[in-house]
This record gives C-alpha cells, structure tokens and sequence, in this order.
C-alpha cells in the first residue's frame, strides 16, 4: 500500500500516472481497483494541500474535486473507501514528518491532539484555523456532505490532518478518537431542509453520528473533553414578557394571523402584545421542527454520556452565524448569505413577514473562539454564543445591501410556519463561565460579509 501511495509531488497530477501496485492495494482494502482509483484521486487531489506544501501545487485541482465523485466512492466502496483515505493521508504525513496525527508513533505527548468533526464546514473550519493557529494538533473528521459542498473547499489547514468519511462509520470514528484528548463536534446537517422528506437524513447525519461518537469516546479508558455544536433552534420561540402576566410562552403563531400580517406573537391569557427579551440558557427546551429536534437529542445524548463516563461536555448554543465560507444560497443556508446570494445576483433582498424579527448575528471567528475557550475551560452544561446584540432581519437586509452597493430589499409579508418571530440571547453565563464575549461588531461584520468569499 504504501509503495502504491508514496510519490514524489507529482501525487498532484490527478491521472494518477504514477501509481502502482493498485491490484495489491485492492486486495489488502477490499476495495476494487475502479473504485480505489477514485479515492487516490481524492487523496491526490487534495494532498499538497494537506500536507501543507508550500507550493500548493493542487489547490486549483480541490476546487475542481467534484462532489460526484466522492459520492460514487461512498456509496460504492463504504466504509473501506474513507478509512482508505484516512489512512493515505495519515501515511503521506507520517513521509512528510509533520506533527501529530494517530499514525504517527513519535508524536509528542505535550501537543494536545484536537477532533473536529465537520472540520470543512463554515464553522468547524474556524475553528480548526484558531486551534492551529493556537499551536494544537488538529484532526478533521468529515464527510463532505453534498449538500454543504458542491466540491471540496479550497480553503484546507495544510496544517491539520483530514479524514474524509462519515460520522456514522464506527470503524473509522474509533481510529479518529484514538490518541484524541478533546473533541469539536460541528459534523451535522444544518439549516431548515425542504421538506420532511429530509427527516430520515437528518437523524442519521446528526443523531446517529453523534450516538456513533460517543459510544466510541466512552469505550476509550480515559473520556475526552467534548464540544458540541448545538443551536439556538432548541429554544423554540424566544422569550416573551406580558405587562400583566409576567414571562409568557406564546403558542406557535397561527395560520390566520400570520396571513393578516399580524406577525407579532400575543399573551395567551388576555391577548395583550408581549415584549421579547434575552433567552437565558434555563429556557425551555422546545424545538420546533425536525433539525431543532434533532440538535435537542444532540445535547440529550452528550449530557448521557457526561453522567455516565465523567467526561466534561459543553453544548454550545450558537445563534446566527454569519461571515466567510457560509453556504450559499440553498434551502440549508442562513438568511444572511441568502440576502448576499441575491444581491451579488443583482436582485432585491426579499424580507419575509414585517422585517422586524429580531435575531442574533454573530460573527464565525467570535464563533470559533468560543469553541477554543470551551476547549479549553472546566465549564460545563449550556451556554449561548451569542453577541447579546439583537438586530432585525430586515436591518441586516438593508445593511448588507448598502455595503454592497445593491438592490435595496424588499419586505415581502410571506412568512414561514414555524419560524421563531424574535430570538436573541442572553451571553451573561458565557461570559462568566467561559470568558467568552464576542468582538466582532454587527458593522464591520456586515461590512466584511458583503465581499467574504462563500462556499
Ligand atoms: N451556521 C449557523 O448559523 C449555525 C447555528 C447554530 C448551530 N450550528 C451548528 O454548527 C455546526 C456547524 O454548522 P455549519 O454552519 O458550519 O454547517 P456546514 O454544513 O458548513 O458544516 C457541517 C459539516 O459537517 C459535515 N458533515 C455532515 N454530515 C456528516 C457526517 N455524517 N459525517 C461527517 N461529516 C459530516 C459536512 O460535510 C460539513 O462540512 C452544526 O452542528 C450546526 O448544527 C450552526
Ligand atoms: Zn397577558
């Protein structure tokens, strides 16, 4: 295997000239030979960038990675395929001397060992650029979902190691947990979807992976620290305030109202106007649709596994992250790259209900410090990642469009059922806990948003 994968830097010509010995390696993998052709071309295409060569020979090559590709290997030679790839790129690290990675023997037992799961998605990449750039080891595990990427990003740390493969896969997760000393759980499928059709999927990706890494994490003698990606969509609604009742939870909104543009939720006892404030962490829990639910069984599961290994977890509570490598414009991308789509598309924002829900944007790299912080704090339990700053959606519209010299938006009335009306979060135990306050304002955020390279 390894004289088939050992090649000088020419391993970024994706014909695969220079491969031999293919028939053995298929043998040994139990991978046919077609198939096995498919994950060296992974591993050759996004090798340079990996290993960190300078040169970057074949980072025009990653972005040409069509996501087919990948899903053909999945599909066809799961799981040998990943574990395949994991293991090339452990090997070419390994040749190259680079730190840490589990293949390594040598590795130095003073450099903590980091996983990140969804390690290419918008967040997780922050977060593995801020654990490199913190001087720790960092492993990616992830699978490159097509619906998050249309081919594989172009913006790799060539300093951390990358697994390509699936959450769900116990074999391979029990090789990415080895030698690991925390864990940065981002791997998920994220946003609305577009039907229920999508609910099988989401339970899989999100549920069943987390369920597959905890199980591999408590089989390990000693528990690793573990971070979660949860989101504010556990909360349901936000929170709400009767002048005469007190703290109220408004019921979902109606059909009728939200029809009559009365998008604003009422007291259920005397149907006064209610005020919103904060959502502290102590909140209800109470999702709303399949993807809130499944990140509610996320945190379930990882306090499970907290009460019965000792191990320290942490639930972030991220609210909504905005800035570079967000997804485009799909039914799965947040509202502020779905108002930069169509700006850069010469079209108008369009602004559901009134404009005036009320949400927390905040910045992915106050995201992705925020993770480094729990990473490396005693805190545990819940904690929003939030800017504590609330600002409409029609705001962000106009903002955005401003910065971007665009079409100004146009507030259009429809609604979405289910959708929250107002959400924002109190940061106090974060910042308590974790130390953590975000520092990226909403302006110079914006501002960078409206050039960000997308994904
Ligand atoms: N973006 C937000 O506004 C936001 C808000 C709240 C919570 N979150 C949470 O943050 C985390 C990261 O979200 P994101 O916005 O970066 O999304 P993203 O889609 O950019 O990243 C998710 C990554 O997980 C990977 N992945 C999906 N299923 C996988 C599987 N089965 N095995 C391995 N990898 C898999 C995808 O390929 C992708 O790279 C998620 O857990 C999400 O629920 C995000
Ligand atoms: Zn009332």
């Amino acid at each position: 295997m390894t004289h088939a994968l050992r090649h000088d830097g020419s391993l970024a010509d994706p014909e695969l000239a220079g491969f031999r010995d293919l028939e053995r390696v298929g043998a040994l993998t139990r991978v046919s030979e077609r198939e096995l052709v498919r994950v060296l071309q992974v591993v050759a295409v996004c090798q340079p960038v990996l290993l960190g060569d300078p040169r970057k020979r074949a980072s025009r090559h990653v972005g040409e990675l069509h996501l087919r590709e990948l899903d053909h290997l999945r599909l066809a030679a799961e799981p040998c395929a990943s574990a395949t790839v994991a293991a090339a790129t452990g090997e070419r690290r390994h040749d190259g001397g680079d730190r840490g990675n589990r293949f390594d023997p040598q590795r130095s037992a003073d450099v903590t060992l980091v996983l990140v799961t969804g390690g290419c998605g918008f967040v997780g990449s922050h977060v593995v650029d801020e654990l490199v750039a913190g001087g720790a080891d960092v492993r990616v595990l992830d699978l490159l979902h097509p619906l998050s990427h249309e081919r594989a990003p172009e913006y790799l740390n060539p300093e951390a190691e990358y697994v390509f493969g699936d959450i769900r896969d116990p074999e391979l997760v029990a090789q990415c947990v080895d030698g690991v000393e925390s864990v940065s759980h981002q791997a998920a499928m994220v946003g609305l979807g577009s039907d229920f059709g999508d609910v099988v999927d989401y339970v899989g990706h999100n549920d069943l992976g987390t369920a597959t890494l905890l199980r591999e994490l408590a089989r390990r003698p000693a528990p690793a620290r573990l971070v979660l990606a949860s989101s504010m969509v556990v909360y349901g609604e936000g929170r709400y305030r009767c002048e005469e009742h007190g703290l109220v939870r408004p019921e979902p909104r109606k059909q009728e109202r939200l029809e009559a543009g009365a998008f604003e939720p009422t007291c259920s006892l005397c149907s006064r106007s209610l005020a919103p404030e904060a959502v502290p962490e102590d909140a209800r829990i109470d999702p709303r649709n399949v993807y809130a639910a499944t990140k509610a069984q996320q945190e379930q599961l990882c306090a499970a596994f907290a009460r019965e290994t000792g191990a320290a977890v942490t639930a972030l509570r991220y609210h909504n992250v905005y800035g570079p490598r967000m997804p485009r414009d799909t039914p799965y991308a947040g509202v502020a790259s779905i108002f930069r789509s169509a700006l850069e598309g010469g079209r108008a924002p369009q602004v559901f209900e009134d404009g005036r829900q009320l949400r927390d944007f905040v910045h992915v790299r106050d995201v992705a410090a925020a993770n480094v912080l729990a990473l490396g704090a005693p805190a545990t339990g819940a904690f929003n990642v939030a800017s504590g700053e609330p600002h409409s959606v029609g705001d962000l519209a106009s903002d955005l469009a401003a910065a971007i010299g665009g079409a100004a938006p146009e507030t259009t009335g429809d609604y979405r059922l289910g959708d929250v009306r107002h959400v924002f979060a109190s940061t106090e135990r974060a910042a308590a806990e974790l130390g953590f306050r975000a520092k990226v304002s909403f302006a110079e955020g914006v501002r960078e948003l409206a050039t960000a390279p997308l994904r």
